[in-house]
């Protein structure tokens, strides 16, 4: 990569995505100069480790931003909402992995795959929003089938880890499971029902139409990314006791009609897609592989037959990492080596 090199700021640092950030960065060798570590009053004194280098976590302020290049924020809607203009105003480009921002028309919501050119709108407020992790995974490979066939509607049905919800959340289900197999009392605190040997069909708050947040996030933040509000979008999330991997089943209906066999051929294309499809070996996508790597695993790719153009996927992926700090990092590496 020929970027310059940035000095760059994690808020949020010390949580669940946040780690996942910082080793993105260091993995994928970003061109760093300098490299901050911003989280709340609560994490002053600790220290977090890049390239074998101790740095001492900083609070997030008003202040923190000056001299910076590029902040990637994931400390929750609320210290994004009141600090991406503070880091704006000091000439830093936010890209910031909550919802606060993704559907201000103002701020570009990007997958790079998908619409990398967006990213050029940064100027408008100098932030740029990292899109829901349960949205990044599904569009990605539907991005390529739309191009080509021109989906009509989607189905969308989520089965979506703990760690989305963060790092009390992992130790919850982690506490939950342990003391069930022990035969003591299981507390839960983080969500509102036991989440361990359950299932909950309820992500984020509900709202008045009775969809979830996160569902109706599935809804507007795909027709945001693709840039085509006539699509028909529905959506169900479930938590589930997973910690690592995000899977969907996926039913698409399309203008052109596509087969199964062609949609294989050409997700096997798809950059950032992996077709992992052999039913009859027993194999197909699965949170476990998923989780710890960054394709978009997909697969139990068949004909919709109750339909005349419709196709079903299952697909599955590492929601901590392409679902949402790698590709914030993606869309740093792409300002650094074209806008900066
Ligand atoms: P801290 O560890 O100091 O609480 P997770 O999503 O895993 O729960 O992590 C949330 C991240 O956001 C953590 O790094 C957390 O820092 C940070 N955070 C939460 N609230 C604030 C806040 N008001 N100001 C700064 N950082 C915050």
């Amino acid at each position: 990569m020929s970027a310059k090199k940035v000095n760059i700021a994690v808020a949020g640092a010390t949580g669940a995505v946040g780690n996942q950030m910082i080793a993105c960065l260091e993995e994928r060798n970003f061109p760093v100069n300098q490299i901050k570590f911003l989280a709340s009053h609560r994490s002053l004194g600790r220290e977090l480790k890049f390239n074998n280098e101790q740095i001492a976590v900083e609070e997030l302020g008003e202040d923190s931003f000056k001299g910076i290049d590029i902040a990637i924020f994931s400390a929750g809607g609320g210290p994004s909402k009141k600090f991406a203009p503070c880091a704006a105003a000091d000439g830093c480009v936010v890209v910031d992995n909550s919802s606060a921002w993704r559907m201000d028309a103002e701020v570009p919501l990007v997958v790079p795959e998908v619409n990398a050119g967006a990213i050029a709108r940064y100027t408008q407020k100098g932030i740029i929003a990292n899109p829901n992790c349960s949205t990044i995974q599904m569009v990605v490979p539907i991005w390529a089938i739309h191009q080509r066939y021109k989906i009509t509607r989607i189905v969308v049905s989520t089965y979506q880890a703990v760690s989305g919800t963060g790092q009390k959340a992992i130790e919850e289900l982690d506490n939950q499971t342990r003391a069930i197999i022990a035969g003591e009392k299981c507390e839960h605190n983080v969500y509102p029902h036991q989440i361990a040997f359950n299932c909950l069909p309820h992500i984020d708050v509900f709202l008045e139409n009775g969809y979830t947040k996160e569902e109706m996030k599935m809804v507007h933040e795909t027709r945001k990314i693709m840039e085509d509000d006539t699509i028909r979008v529905t959506a169900t999330t479930v938590r589930v006791p997973v910690f690592y991997g995000h899977s969907e089943s996926v039913n698409i209906e399309t203008q052109e009609h596509a087969s199964a066999v062609e949609i294989k051929a050409l997700l096997n294309e798809t950059d950032g897609v992996r077709v992992v499809d052999d039913p009859v070996a027993d194999i197909y996508p699965m949170a476990i592989d998923a989780a710890g790597q960054d394709d978009i695993l997909v697969g139990r790719i068949r004909d919709d037959e109750s339909i005349s153009n419709g196709i079903n996927l299952w697909v599955t992926a590492d929601n901590i990492r392409k679902g949402a700090a790698t590709n914030a990092v993606q869309i740093a590496e792409r300002l650094a080596k074209d806008y900066l």
